[in-house]
This record gives structure tokens, sequence and C-alpha cells, in this order.
């Protein structure tokens, strides 16, 4: 295996080859079109005893006020969850159950006139008390969902491993840490929000939905069985977008109300978020607080693993729960280390909050349980007074051990560990580094180095653990090779902005011997694209990728039969080399792959339909399993707490590499979001429920300015079971990062006895830590 694909074509040897079109939602402006904006309750918990629309009706403009009520008429009024097991309210009908909930929808002629009604509308509240608190919520005393039985804030418990062993070897390990570990409520806060262009057309009876989904063919789907318009009078179209991170895959409210007001009214509406929605409505991610326990050894042999978490999960159970995803795939929380016992158990609650729990730049709840061991790891080390770089190292899964069978049962598919540590410590001069910081503490300066050996999982599927709304977690591709040698490749993914216009084109190019130049890439469009899951979690690239690769493959099956017929030899001895097929054993009897394709068209052998087209619908076999070894270097200021981090290094290694440049990119980005999490970005609640991030001055985005120089390098360890051996990048920044730079700042402050400090890192937390410390 290759250390990158595209060794063959002039083209893919220039890593700077990137290629994209781009439509964006803003640009789509239909004749007659209408505009909604969403009323939003002001309580995070109130009783709704009467909406009056007619001040808002009488506005010039205006077209029509929803409410829940109406919805509830239509029997359109809860939508049901991704995974099945809750529903959520489209409009608030009766109750409202987090501040800044949707209550009503005003239709009007333009963007400001419906903005301007919305403050027309007048609903009167009884407010109630909320609960904002996942350990208030478990107390029960208020239960905010009247709608289920039974009546309860808890929503479910999950487990996995042997809790019994666990126990027992916790309770006899010579060493023991235990520590509560919050991966606070964050947001991807993509630059451009959500939004959709619903167009009804009454004259066809089609339906036409132009949406920033992200999985435009299960959003087809859910549409129909909501509204029970048949599928194939649903068009789904997902335009470029400015970025998503997992916050585009949930349906939202306001996709169903411009929706139902286009079927109602017969023209286009439009509803474009505004940032403020963005941040208080739709899918949040994290809230976990996990309760990591680790055994070892005086010598420093882990023992045992054990992390209860509770989860919070906002007004509706919205989020891929662990239920059904093999812990939301968190049973990865045993990390990139070879635990004889481990137990893991989620307990998750209602609170009057947004719902989420989305896979922001993760599988779920891969970055909470990177976050627990990774951090838990240092906490040993620190007890064990051990270099946690040795603690690793004496940990590690070994090389010789996979595929590893996780005792939380997962089946690690390839790694190399010790290597990809090994060439990081040798990168940032790990040794030197050591020497400078005790050097540094001598004078009681503060500066830290924090590591991350991350491992996560990504790929979702395989079909048999994963579902959405029951269809099967595959992913499909499409090639047709025009008579010319150009072609069409078409997936079942989204990208919103990760490339897959230039690597989808490359793997194929690659299969065929073809220049990815001349293949067009097509995603998204439900009435062209094959039926696939979307695009988040990392999973493009195990799954679709996979699918592209073994469709090339099946055209290349067809493509050698016609070889052999051009060539005038049996098909037996014609062989696929050097990107032509020739003729074993004569190496100057060649054809390539664009003769072929004329031929396919032009001069097909006699037993051969014409034409060079297929599709691959793909299961993958496991999951991906990329990993990487991640390096901050921080100065801490004592007297301010601000943390300067002065240098960053990671190295990452997920398999065969499609486009370098792509995936260096996938990693900057990423380490900017886990930078951002880990220093500046929580979506916070006061004790009445009210959210105090409700815009970019509270919720920081980092900038060129704060963002640290990144340093970037990487191993390769091909997947066994992926086609071409490749696994998902996008989303292991923001999965091994954030500790990384916690576990740096805590090494810092270790002389002054500071041992955990909840994200994110603000000045003021880290200055307050070293003041209470001296
Ligand atoms: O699902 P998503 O596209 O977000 O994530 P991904 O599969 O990790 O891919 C992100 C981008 O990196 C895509 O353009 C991939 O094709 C590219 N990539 C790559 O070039 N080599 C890899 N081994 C993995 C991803």
């Amino acid at each position: 295996m290759t250390q990158s694909i595209g060794v063959s074509m002039k083209r893919k040897e220039d890593p700077r080859f990137i290629r994209g079109r781009g439509r964006y939602l803003d640009d789509i402006k239909l004749p007659g079109m209408l505009y909604l904006a969403l009323v939003h309750s002001p309580y995070p918990h109130a009783r709704i005893k009467s909406i009056d629309k007619s001040k808002a009706m009488a506005v010039p403009g205006v077209k029509a006020v929803i409410t829940g009520e109406d919805l509830d008429a239509a029997k359109l009024e809860w939508l049901p969850t991704f995974h099945g097991y809750d529903k959520q309210m489209v409009l608030a009908f009766g109750k409202t159950l987090y501040q800044y909930q949707e209550v009503a929808g005003v239709i009007a002629t333009s963007r400001e006139v419906a903005h301007d009604a919305v403050e027309l509308v007048e609903v009167e509240y009884e407010p109630l008390d909320p609960v904002v608190d996942p350990y208030q919520a478990k107390e029960d005393t208020i239960i905010l969902r009247d709608d289920r039985e039974p009546k309860t804030n808890h929503i479910y418990h999950w487990e996995v491993g042997d809790k019994t062993a666990t126990a027992t070897a916790l309770d006899t390990s010579a060493v023991r840490i235990k520590e509560r570990i919050i991966s606070p409520r964050c947001h991807p806060a993509p630059l451009e929000p959500c939004g959709i262009v619903a167009d009804m057309n009454k004259a066809t009876g089609r339906l036409t939905l132009y949406m920033t989904s992200r999985a435009p063919h299960v959003h087809r789907t859910a549409f129909s069985l909501v509204t029970g318009i048949p599928e194939d009078k649903i068009h789904v179209i997902s335009p470029d977008v400015g970025g998503g991170f997992g916050n585009k895959v949930p349906v939202y409210p306001g996709y169903v109300v411009a929706t139902v007001a286009s079927v109602i009214i017969g023209v286009p509406v439009k509803w474009v978020e505004t940032r403020t929605e963005n941040l208080t409505t739709t899918g949040f991610a994290r809230d976990y607080h996990m309760d990591v326990e680790i055994g070892a050894t005086k010598e420093g042999k882990v023992t045992a693993l054990r992390v209860s978490t509770v989860a919070d999960h906002g007004a509706f159970d919205a989020a891929a729960d662990p239920r059904k995803y093999p812990a939301g795939m968190f049973g990865i929380v045993t990390g990139s280390y070879d635990f004889p016992a481990a137990f893991a158990e989620v307990d998750a609650y209602f609170t009057n909050k947004p719902p989420g729990g989305i896979a922001y730049r993760c599988s779920f709840r891969v970055t909470e349980a990177s976050f627990a061991i990774e951090r838990g790891m240092d906490l040993l080390a620190r007890k064990l007074e051990m270099d946690p770089v040795e603690l690793r190292r004496q940990n590690f899964i070994k090389k010789e051990q996979f595929p590893y069978s996780s005792p939380l049962g997962f089946t690690y598919d390839s790694g190399d560990y010790a290597a990809t540590m090994r060439k990081a410590l040798d990168i940032i001069g790990y040794e030197a580094l050591r020497k400078e910081q005790a050097e540094k503490r001598k004078r009681g300066e503060l500066m830290g180095i924090g590591i991350s050996t991350f491992t996560e999982t990504v790929g979702a599927g395989p079909g048999k653990q994963f579902d959405i709304l029951g269809i099967k977690m595959f992913d499909s591709a499409e090639i047709r090779i025009h008579p010319t040698g150009s072609g069409i490749v078409r997936a079942g993914t989204r990208h919103q902005g990760q490339g897959h216009e230039t690597t989808w084109a490359q793997i194929v190019g690659e299969e065929l011997g073809l220049d990815p130049q001349e293949l067009l890439v097509e995603e998204g469009d439900t009435d062209t694209a094959p039926y696939g899951l979307g695009t988040y979690a990392s999973r493009s690239t195990p799954v679709a990728g996979g699918a592209l690769a073994l469709a090339a493959r099946r055209i290349r099956e067809k493509a050698k039969k016609i070889a052999a017929h051009l060539l005038e030899v049996a098909e037996d001895d014609v062989e696929w080399k050097d990107y032509k097929f020739g003729v074993k054993g004569i190496p100057d009897k060649s054809v390539t792959m664009k003769e072929v394709a004329f031929a396919a068209y032009t001069n097909p052998p006699p037993d051969t339909e014409p034409g060079l087209e297929t599709s691959y619908y793909y299961d993958p076999p496991n999951l991906t399993f990329p990993y990487g070894t991640y390096i901050a270097v921080v100065d801490v200021d004592a007297d301010t707490g601000a943390v300067k981090v002065r240098r960053f290094l990671a190295v990452d290694d997920c398999g065969t590499v499609i486009n370098p440049m792509i995936v260096e990119g996938q990693i900057h980005g990423g380490l900017a979001e886990g930078f951002a999490i880990a220093f500046m970005q929580e979506i916070k609640y006061d004790e009445d429920g009210n959210n105090l991030n409700t815009n970019f001055t509270e919720y920081l985005i980092p900038t060129a300015l704060e963002t640290p120089a990144w340093e970037t390098d990487r191993t390769v360890t091909p997947s066994p079971h992926h086609p071409i051996g490749a696994k998902g990048v996008g989303e292991s920044p923001n999965v091994g990062s954030p500790q990384a730079f916690v576990n740096a700042v805590m090494d810092a402050l270790a002389p002054l006895g500071v041992t955990h400090i909840d994200m994110p890192l603000t000045r003021e937390k880290v200055w307050r830590a070293i003041r209470n410390a001296s």
C-alpha cells in the first residue's frame, strides 16, 4: 500500500489539486417566494395560555401565522427523531421546554416584514420552574415531559462492559484515580446557519426542497413519512454550505414550517436562521459529565477503567444515543490502551435546554470518550509520578495485537501507536522541552507539555449496527464513463467543504487510470445521486470512499472483457498494470481505459451489453480506527492566567491518504475548533435557564490572532478492510486536541498542585486556580 493514492496521474501528483463549484442557499431566489420568521419563547419552561395572531396578520405583506395548534390540527405537530425512541415538537404546543423554543411562524413577502411581524404575535405564558442541571433533573421533583410515560426526566440507562470484574479490579488496584471530567455543552456554530427553500409546485404535485441538509436522502424519506407525500414527489437538493460540523444533520422546526407553508400556499417559502437562532435552538454538542476511575499497578500497568456518565440531553432526546449505536460510540473510551477490564454507563436526562448531542465533528460521543481517557491517563501519571509519555508507552495496544478486541466491544482494525508517538516526540524534541521545563520551574515559570495519544472510531455503518429511521448505514456510488473516457461520478454523501469533488474523482481516477480532472463529481441531489446516508462523523471516506473504489472495480471488470476483445486475446490473458490493460507476457500490447470506453459504445464484444456504467452500495464490514499523537507546549502567565500555546504538533494516522493537502486542511480546521473548545467556547445557562451565549460576542470564534500555528505530520497504517486502506480523518483533530491543550495547562500548573480545571480554560478560570493554589 502506498502512502497516498494519486501517484499515477499528472494532476494527482500535485498536492494543490483541489476543485469545487459553489451554489449557496442564499443565492436561491424563486419567483413569488415568501419568507418565514419564527417566534421564540423567552421562557425556558412555561405553559402557553394563548396566542393572538391578529396584530401580526394585519401587517401588510404578512400571508400567514402558523402555531403549534395549527400543526396539531394537521397532525404535523410531532417529528420523529432519527433514532426513533422519542419525538420532538415542531412548534411549542401546550408548553415551552427551553428558552428560544419555536412557538409560531410568520410567513410574509419579505424577510424584514416577517421578522417585524414576529414582534406582533402576542403569546401569553405562565412561567414554570425550570430544570437546568441534569443532577437536579435526576431528582424528578419537576417533570418536564408531560407527554411521556413513565413520568420521569430519566431518558435511558445504557451500559457496556464487565461491571463486576471492573469493580473487583478497581478495588484491588494498588493505585487508583477518580475525577469528574466534564465535556461542556458547546456548539458547532457553522458560519452559514441552517436554512431551506421549500417549493411546492401545485401544477406538477412536486415538492422541491433546497436545504442545507447534509443527509438529503434521509431527509426526503423523513419528510415523506411525516407529510405522507410520496417520496418520488419530493426532490431534495443540498447546495454548498458554509460549514456543517454535524449541525446540519437534524430536522429543525424551520424546515418543517417552511415546507408546510409552501404546501398550503403553493408558492416557494424560504427560511434562513439568524445567528442567535442557530446558537440557541439547533443541535448543541457534548454536555457529558463523566466520573472517570482508573486502577493501576505501582509500576503503572493499567488494570481497570470505569466511567459513569450523566448526560444532559435537553428537552427532547434527539441525540444519537448509546442504546442503539454502540455507546453512541462512547465504548471507544478505553482509547489506545490495553485495559484488562472496563465498564462504562450513561444515564441521560431531560432538562429545559434545546435538544442536540449531535456529532460535532465526531462520531456521536467519541470526543467525550477520548477526552475522558486522555485526561484520566494524565491524572494517573501524576499520581504515579510518572512521565505521561512513559505511562502511555507501557499501556498501548501493541502493533501485533491488531485486530484488537476491546473490552467494550469494538474490534480495532489497525494501528502502531508506539511508532506514531515516537515520531511525534522526535519532531517536537520532547527531551529538550522537558529539560527547558525543569529549568523554568526552578525560576518559578509555568511551562507545560500536554500529550494526547487518542484513538477514535469513524465510518458509521456497518449496517448491522447502525441505522437511521431503520435504514442501514451503507453508502453508495454511481459511475458513468462517457465514450471519450471522461465521466460522471455520483455518491450518496454531501460534503460541506471537505473537497469530495476532488477526492472522489481521485479515487475513481486511480482505480480506472483516468484523469480525475475529467471526472465530474455530483452529490446532494436526490433526483440524481444514489441513496446514501450523508456526510457527518467522518463517514464519507470509510463508507462512500469504499463504494466508489468498488464501483470503479466493477467498471474495470467489464472493461477487461472489452479490452480482451480489442486485444484479440482471451480475458484470462489480460492484466491491469500501470493503469492500462496489457497482455500477460507481451509488454508492448495494451489498451488504455479511454480506448476501452470508446469501444464500449462503438465496438463492444458481441455478448456484452454496450455502455460503461455501474453503481455500488457498500455496507462496510467494520468501522475504521484513525488515531494520532498530539503534543501542545504552553506557557502560562501566573499573574493573569493567560495561556500562550507556543507549539502544537499533530501526527495523524488515517491510513492511506487520498489527498495530502485536503487532509492537512481538515487537520488545521479541526485543531482551530479543538483550541476554541479547550479555551473559549461553552453554551452556558444561568440558574433560571437563560442562555448566556446567544451571539458571537458571547460565544467566541477564534480568529487568526488567537489561533496557534499548527505543525503536522503523519504515519500511514492502512485499514485492512477498507478497499483502499483509508480511514476517515475530518474529525480527528477535534477529537484529539482539546485534551492535549488541557493536559499541557495542567502540566504547567503541576508545581502549584492544580490537577484539573473544566473546559473552557478561560483566563479567569486559570487565574483563579493559580490564586487558590497559592
Ligand atoms: O465525512 P467527511 O467527508 O466529513 O470526512 P472524511 O471522510 O474524513 O473526509 C474528509 C476529506 O478528507 C475528504 O475529502 C476525504 O476524501 C479526505 N481524506 C483523504 O484525502 N484521505 C483520507 N485517508 C481520509 C480523508
